[in-house]
Protein backbone atom coordinates (compact mmCIF):
# COMPACT_ATOMS: atom_id res chain seq x y z
CA UNK A 1 0.00 0.00 0.00
CA UNK A 2 1.72 3.31 -0.78
CA UNK A 3 2.01 5.78 1.27
CA UNK A 4 -0.12 9.14 2.16
CA UNK A 5 2.37 12.31 2.06
CA UNK A 6 1.28 15.64 3.06
CA UNK A 7 3.36 18.91 1.88
CA UNK A 8 2.92 22.27 3.13
CA UNK A 9 5.25 24.83 1.90
CA UNK A 10 4.57 28.34 0.23
CA UNK A 11 7.15 28.14 -2.19
CA UNK A 12 5.59 27.02 -5.78
CA UNK A 13 9.26 25.38 -6.38
CA UNK A 14 9.97 23.28 -3.36
CA UNK A 15 6.31 22.32 -3.52
CA UNK A 16 7.30 20.95 -7.50
CA UNK A 17 10.63 19.13 -6.80
CA UNK A 18 9.18 17.91 -3.79
CA UNK A 19 6.82 16.14 -6.28
CA UNK A 20 8.79 15.29 -9.11
CA UNK A 21 11.41 13.21 -6.05
CA UNK A 22 7.87 11.49 -4.27
CA UNK A 23 4.67 11.20 -6.91
CA UNK A 24 5.84 7.43 -8.05
CA UNK A 25 6.18 6.15 -5.10
CA UNK A 26 3.79 7.84 -2.43
CA UNK A 27 -0.03 9.07 -2.50
CA UNK A 28 0.58 13.47 -2.42
CA UNK A 29 -1.01 15.80 -0.72
CA UNK A 30 0.34 19.14 -2.04
CA UNK A 31 -0.87 22.68 -0.30
CA UNK A 32 0.68 25.95 -0.08
CA UNK A 33 -1.38 27.03 3.14
CA UNK A 34 -1.63 25.75 6.24
CA UNK A 35 -5.65 25.69 6.28
CA UNK A 36 -6.38 23.84 3.68
CA UNK A 37 -3.90 21.00 4.59
CA UNK A 38 -5.79 20.90 8.20
CA UNK A 39 -8.47 20.22 6.35
CA UNK A 40 -7.05 17.62 4.04
CA UNK A 41 -6.11 15.53 7.71
CA UNK A 42 -9.66 15.65 8.54
CA UNK A 43 -10.79 13.88 5.43
CA UNK A 44 -7.29 11.70 4.49
CA UNK A 45 -5.46 9.66 6.53
CA UNK A 46 -1.94 11.22 6.32
CA UNK A 47 1.11 8.82 7.40
CA UNK A 48 4.02 11.74 6.77
CA UNK A 49 3.93 15.33 6.89
CA UNK A 50 6.52 17.61 5.59
CA UNK A 51 5.84 20.98 6.65
CA UNK A 52 7.57 24.22 5.36
CA UNK A 53 8.66 26.19 9.03
CA UNK A 54 8.09 29.56 7.51
CA UNK A 55 4.43 30.56 6.31
CA UNK A 56 2.72 33.40 6.26
CA UNK A 57 -0.66 32.86 8.97
CA UNK A 58 0.58 30.08 10.19
CA UNK A 59 4.03 28.58 10.66
CA UNK A 60 5.33 24.98 10.77
CA UNK A 61 5.55 24.77 14.13
CA UNK A 62 1.81 25.67 15.26
CA UNK A 63 0.63 24.03 12.05
CA UNK A 64 2.22 20.42 13.56
CA UNK A 65 0.80 21.22 16.72
CA UNK A 66 -2.71 21.34 15.70
CA UNK A 67 -2.21 18.43 13.24
CA UNK A 68 -1.15 16.59 15.74
CA UNK A 69 -4.51 17.48 17.34
CA UNK A 70 -6.19 15.83 15.02
CA UNK A 71 -3.95 12.55 14.36
CA UNK A 72 -1.26 12.51 16.87
CA UNK A 73 0.41 9.46 14.80
CA UNK A 74 1.39 11.54 11.99
CA UNK A 75 4.95 11.48 11.50
CA UNK A 76 6.25 15.03 10.65
CA UNK A 77 9.60 16.56 9.20
CA UNK A 78 10.05 20.14 9.40
CA UNK A 79 11.50 21.31 6.36
CA UNK A 80 13.83 24.82 7.37
CA UNK A 81 16.21 27.36 5.81
CA UNK A 82 18.15 28.24 8.68
CA UNK A 83 18.50 24.94 10.92
CA UNK A 84 19.69 25.95 13.65
CA UNK A 85 19.37 24.19 16.64
CA UNK A 86 17.03 26.00 18.71
CA UNK A 87 14.03 25.52 15.86
CA UNK A 88 15.25 21.83 15.31
CA UNK A 89 14.95 21.23 19.19
CA UNK A 90 11.65 23.20 18.63
CA UNK A 91 10.51 20.81 16.24
CA UNK A 92 11.45 17.36 18.18
CA UNK A 93 9.53 19.25 21.00
CA UNK A 94 6.10 19.75 18.89
CA UNK A 95 6.66 16.15 17.90
CA UNK A 96 8.36 16.22 14.37
CA UNK A 97 10.67 13.19 14.35
CA UNK A 98 13.02 15.11 12.42
CA UNK A 99 13.76 17.64 10.00
CA UNK A 100 15.20 18.88 6.85
CA UNK A 101 17.26 21.91 5.61
CA UNK A 102 16.92 23.84 2.34
CA UNK A 103 18.13 23.61 -0.26
CA UNK A 104 17.44 20.29 0.29
CA UNK A 105 19.20 17.11 -0.77
CA UNK A 106 17.19 14.51 -2.38
CA UNK A 107 18.44 11.25 -0.87
CA UNK A 108 18.22 12.95 2.32
CA UNK A 109 14.31 13.69 1.76
CA UNK A 110 13.63 9.75 0.32
CA UNK A 111 15.30 8.53 3.42
CA UNK A 112 13.60 10.87 5.60
CA UNK A 113 9.88 10.26 4.08
CA UNK A 114 10.96 6.02 4.20
CA UNK A 115 11.72 6.47 7.87
CA UNK A 116 8.46 8.51 8.70
CA UNK A 117 6.36 5.89 6.67
CA UNK A 118 8.20 3.03 8.46
CA UNK A 119 7.59 5.09 11.97
CA UNK A 120 3.91 4.87 11.12
CA UNK A 121 3.53 1.64 10.39
CA UNK A 122 5.23 0.88 13.94
CA UNK A 123 2.56 3.07 15.46
CA UNK A 124 -0.01 1.13 13.87
CA UNK A 125 1.29 -2.25 14.83
CA UNK A 126 1.67 -0.90 18.23
CA UNK A 127 -1.84 0.39 18.16
CA UNK A 128 -3.36 -2.65 16.78
CA UNK A 129 -1.06 -5.00 20.11
CA UNK A 130 -2.09 -2.59 22.70
CA UNK A 131 -6.20 -2.79 21.28
CA UNK A 132 -5.64 -6.47 21.20
CA UNK A 133 -3.84 -6.53 25.00
CA UNK A 134 -7.09 -4.49 26.18
CA UNK A 135 -9.51 -6.98 24.88
CA UNK A 136 -7.44 -9.64 26.34
CA UNK A 137 -7.55 -7.34 29.73
CA UNK A 138 -10.68 -7.37 29.53
CA UNK A 139 -11.60 -11.26 28.55
CA UNK A 140 -9.76 -12.15 31.33
CA UNK A 141 -10.96 -9.52 34.21
CA UNK A 142 -14.42 -10.36 33.05
CA UNK A 143 -13.55 -14.50 33.94
CA UNK A 144 -11.75 -13.51 37.16
CA UNK A 145 -15.11 -11.48 38.41
CA UNK A 146 -17.18 -14.89 37.16
CA UNK A 147 -15.07 -16.63 38.98
CA UNK A 148 -14.81 -14.31 41.98
CA UNK A 149 -18.59 -14.12 42.45
CA UNK A 150 -19.38 -17.53 42.47
CA UNK A 151 -16.71 -17.89 45.29
CA UNK A 152 -18.74 -15.36 47.17
CA UNK A 153 -21.78 -17.33 45.82
CA UNK A 154 -20.08 -20.64 47.32
CA UNK A 155 -19.45 -18.64 50.99
CA UNK A 156 -22.70 -17.46 51.33
CA UNK A 157 -23.73 -21.26 50.91
CA UNK A 158 -21.18 -21.87 53.23
CA UNK A 159 -22.39 -19.21 55.63
CA UNK A 160 -26.11 -20.83 55.24
CA UNK A 161 -24.16 -24.00 56.49
CA UNK A 162 -22.76 -21.93 59.50
CA UNK A 163 -26.01 -19.92 60.09
CA UNK A 164 -29.11 -20.44 58.88
CA UNK A 165 -30.97 -17.47 59.60
CA UNK A 166 -28.25 -14.90 57.93
CA UNK A 167 -28.94 -16.61 54.67
CA UNK A 168 -32.82 -16.23 54.86
CA UNK A 169 -32.63 -13.11 56.59
CA UNK A 170 -30.31 -11.86 54.02
CA UNK A 171 -32.71 -12.64 50.59
CA UNK A 172 -35.46 -11.03 52.88
CA UNK A 173 -33.67 -7.92 53.27
CA UNK A 174 -32.87 -7.76 50.23
CA UNK A 175 -36.65 -7.81 49.10
CA UNK A 176 -37.95 -4.85 52.20
CA UNK A 177 -34.41 -2.59 50.82
CA UNK A 178 -35.68 -2.94 47.32
CA UNK A 179 -39.23 -1.88 47.88
CA UNK A 180 -37.56 1.32 49.77
CA UNK A 181 -35.58 2.39 47.32
CA UNK A 182 -38.23 2.07 44.83
CA UNK A 183 -40.35 4.50 47.62
CA UNK A 184 -37.54 7.25 47.27
CA UNK A 185 -38.23 7.95 43.43
CA UNK A 186 -34.85 8.37 42.28
CA UNK A 187 -34.83 8.08 38.96
CA UNK A 188 -32.07 4.89 39.27
CA UNK A 189 -31.20 2.97 36.40
CA UNK A 190 -32.54 -1.25 36.74
CA UNK A 191 -28.95 -2.30 36.46
CA UNK A 192 -28.22 0.33 39.79
CA UNK A 193 -31.17 -2.09 41.06
CA UNK A 194 -29.69 -5.41 40.24
CA UNK A 195 -26.44 -4.94 42.03
CA UNK A 196 -28.10 -3.06 44.65
CA UNK A 197 -30.55 -6.06 45.31
CA UNK A 198 -27.02 -8.41 44.82
CA UNK A 199 -25.39 -6.21 47.77
CA UNK A 200 -28.40 -6.77 49.86
CA UNK A 201 -28.43 -10.29 49.60
CA UNK A 202 -24.29 -10.34 50.66
CA UNK A 203 -24.54 -7.78 52.82
CA UNK A 204 -24.23 -10.01 56.25
CA UNK A 205 -21.11 -12.28 53.87
CA UNK A 206 -18.46 -10.87 56.82
CA UNK A 207 -20.08 -13.28 59.21
CA UNK A 208 -18.69 -16.29 57.36
CA UNK A 209 -15.45 -15.10 60.16
CA UNK A 210 -17.62 -15.15 62.64
CA UNK A 211 -17.60 -18.31 65.11
CA UNK A 212 -20.28 -20.51 65.04
CA UNK A 213 -21.02 -20.67 68.70
CA UNK A 214 -21.46 -16.66 68.42
CA UNK A 215 -24.11 -16.67 65.36
CA UNK A 216 -25.64 -19.68 66.97
CA UNK A 217 -26.28 -18.66 70.44
CA UNK A 218 -29.50 -18.53 72.05
CA UNK A 219 -28.85 -16.69 74.66
CA UNK A 220 -27.38 -12.74 75.64
CA UNK A 221 -23.90 -12.42 74.13
CA UNK A 222 -21.33 -11.39 76.13
CA UNK A 223 -18.64 -8.28 75.79
CA UNK A 224 -16.07 -10.17 73.67
CA UNK A 225 -18.76 -12.43 71.67
CA UNK A 226 -20.93 -8.68 70.21
CA UNK A 227 -16.69 -7.30 69.73
CA UNK A 228 -16.60 -10.86 67.40
CA UNK A 229 -19.67 -9.86 65.50
CA UNK A 230 -18.96 -6.67 65.28
CA UNK A 231 -16.70 -7.23 62.81
CA UNK A 232 -18.82 -8.77 60.30
CA UNK A 233 -18.68 -5.20 58.12
CA UNK A 234 -15.07 -5.27 57.92
CA UNK A 235 -14.97 -8.94 56.94
CA UNK A 236 -17.59 -8.71 54.17
CA UNK A 237 -15.48 -6.18 52.79
CA UNK A 238 -12.64 -7.43 52.97
CA UNK A 239 -14.30 -10.41 50.97
CA UNK A 240 -16.56 -8.38 48.20
CA UNK A 241 -13.56 -5.95 47.31
CA UNK A 242 -11.81 -7.77 44.57
CA UNK A 243 -15.01 -7.77 42.78
CA UNK A 244 -14.72 -4.90 40.45
CA UNK A 245 -18.61 -3.85 39.85
CA UNK A 246 -19.55 -4.12 43.30
CA UNK A 247 -16.76 -1.19 44.08
CA UNK A 248 -19.56 1.55 44.30
CA UNK A 249 -21.80 -0.60 46.53
CA UNK A 250 -18.62 -1.72 49.25
CA UNK A 251 -19.72 1.67 51.65
CA UNK A 252 -23.51 -0.44 52.59
CA UNK A 253 -21.60 -3.23 53.70
CA UNK A 254 -19.01 -1.47 55.65
CA UNK A 255 -21.77 0.70 56.83
CA UNK A 256 -25.55 -0.81 57.62
CA UNK A 257 -25.06 -0.91 61.17
CA UNK A 258 -24.10 2.66 62.26
CA UNK A 259 -26.55 4.65 63.41
CA UNK A 260 -28.23 7.68 62.01
CA UNK A 261 -26.86 9.65 65.46
CA UNK A 262 -23.40 8.09 65.34
CA UNK A 263 -24.05 5.07 67.77
CA UNK A 264 -23.34 2.06 65.45
CA UNK A 265 -20.76 0.71 64.01
CA UNK A 266 -17.94 0.11 62.69
CA UNK A 267 -17.05 3.92 62.44
CA UNK A 268 -19.75 5.94 64.29
CA UNK A 269 -20.76 7.65 61.42
CA UNK A 270 -23.16 10.02 61.77
CA UNK A 271 -26.58 11.06 59.59
CA UNK A 272 -25.65 11.88 55.75
CA UNK A 273 -22.05 10.81 56.53
CA UNK A 274 -23.93 7.39 56.21
CA UNK A 275 -24.24 6.66 52.46
CA UNK A 276 -27.77 6.51 51.72
CA UNK A 277 -27.84 2.79 50.45
CA UNK A 278 -26.23 2.00 53.68
CA UNK A 279 -29.49 3.91 55.38
CA UNK A 280 -32.02 2.07 53.58
CA UNK A 281 -30.32 -1.54 53.91
CA UNK A 282 -30.17 -0.43 57.82
CA UNK A 283 -33.94 -0.07 58.08
CA UNK A 284 -34.59 -2.94 55.89
CA UNK A 285 -31.84 -5.25 57.67
CA UNK A 286 -33.39 -4.36 61.37
CA UNK A 287 -36.80 -4.04 59.97
CA UNK A 288 -36.76 -7.96 58.53
CA UNK A 289 -35.46 -9.00 61.98
CA UNK A 290 -38.05 -8.07 63.78
CA UNK A 291 -40.57 -9.62 61.61
CA UNK A 292 -38.72 -12.84 61.65
CA UNK A 293 -38.66 -15.65 64.49
CA UNK A 294 -35.50 -15.78 66.23
CA UNK A 295 -34.08 -18.24 69.39
CA UNK A 296 -34.56 -15.70 71.97
CA UNK A 297 -38.08 -14.21 71.31
CA UNK A 298 -40.94 -14.49 68.39
CA UNK A 299 -41.32 -12.11 65.29
CA UNK A 300 -43.02 -8.81 66.04
CA UNK A 301 -46.71 -8.34 64.19
CA UNK A 302 -46.30 -5.52 61.10
CA UNK A 303 -47.77 -2.76 63.21
CA UNK A 304 -45.61 -3.81 65.90
CA UNK A 305 -42.52 -3.72 63.65
CA UNK A 306 -43.45 -0.29 61.88
CA UNK A 307 -44.06 1.52 65.43
CA UNK A 308 -40.36 0.30 66.33
CA UNK A 309 -39.36 1.68 63.10
CA UNK A 310 -41.03 5.07 63.73
CA UNK A 311 -39.51 4.76 67.61
CA UNK A 312 -36.06 4.58 66.08
CA UNK A 313 -35.95 7.52 63.51
CA UNK A 314 -33.66 10.15 64.03
CA UNK A 315 -31.55 7.56 66.80
CA UNK A 316 -31.02 4.36 64.92
CA UNK A 317 -32.29 4.94 61.54
CA UNK A 318 -32.64 7.79 58.73
CA UNK A 319 -36.37 9.58 59.55
CA UNK A 320 -36.47 9.98 55.88
CA UNK A 321 -35.59 6.32 54.92
CA UNK A 322 -37.93 5.52 57.65
CA UNK A 323 -40.83 7.57 56.62
CA UNK A 324 -40.73 6.17 53.01
CA UNK A 325 -40.55 2.71 54.52
CA UNK A 326 -43.79 2.76 57.10
CA UNK A 327 -45.52 4.15 53.60
CA UNK A 328 -44.05 1.20 51.30
CA UNK A 329 -44.09 -1.60 53.85
CA UNK A 330 -47.93 -0.43 54.54
CA UNK A 331 -48.92 -0.10 51.27
CA UNK A 332 -47.31 -3.83 50.58
CA UNK A 333 -49.42 -5.07 53.18
CA UNK A 334 -52.52 -3.75 51.58
CA UNK A 335 -51.82 -5.34 48.51
CA UNK A 336 -50.51 -8.86 49.75
FE1 LIG B 1 -25.14 -7.19 59.55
Amino acid sequence: MKGNILIVDDEFGVRESFRMILKDEYNLFIHSEPGEALRTIKKNRIDVALLDIRMPKMNGIELLGEIKKIDHDIQAVIITGYATLDTAVKAMRFGAFDYLTKPFDRNKLEELVKEGIKRRRRRDREKKELKRLEIIKKDVNERLEKIYSSTVESLMVALEAKDSYTSSHSEGVAEYAILILDGLNLNLSSEFGEIFRYVCTLHDIGKIGVSEQILRKKGKLNKREWEEIKKHPEIGVSILQPIEFLEKFIPMVLYHHEHFDGGGYPEGKKGEDIPLWARVLAVADSYHAMRSDRPYRLAMSEEDALEELKAGAGTQFDPEVVKVAVRVLKKKKRTS
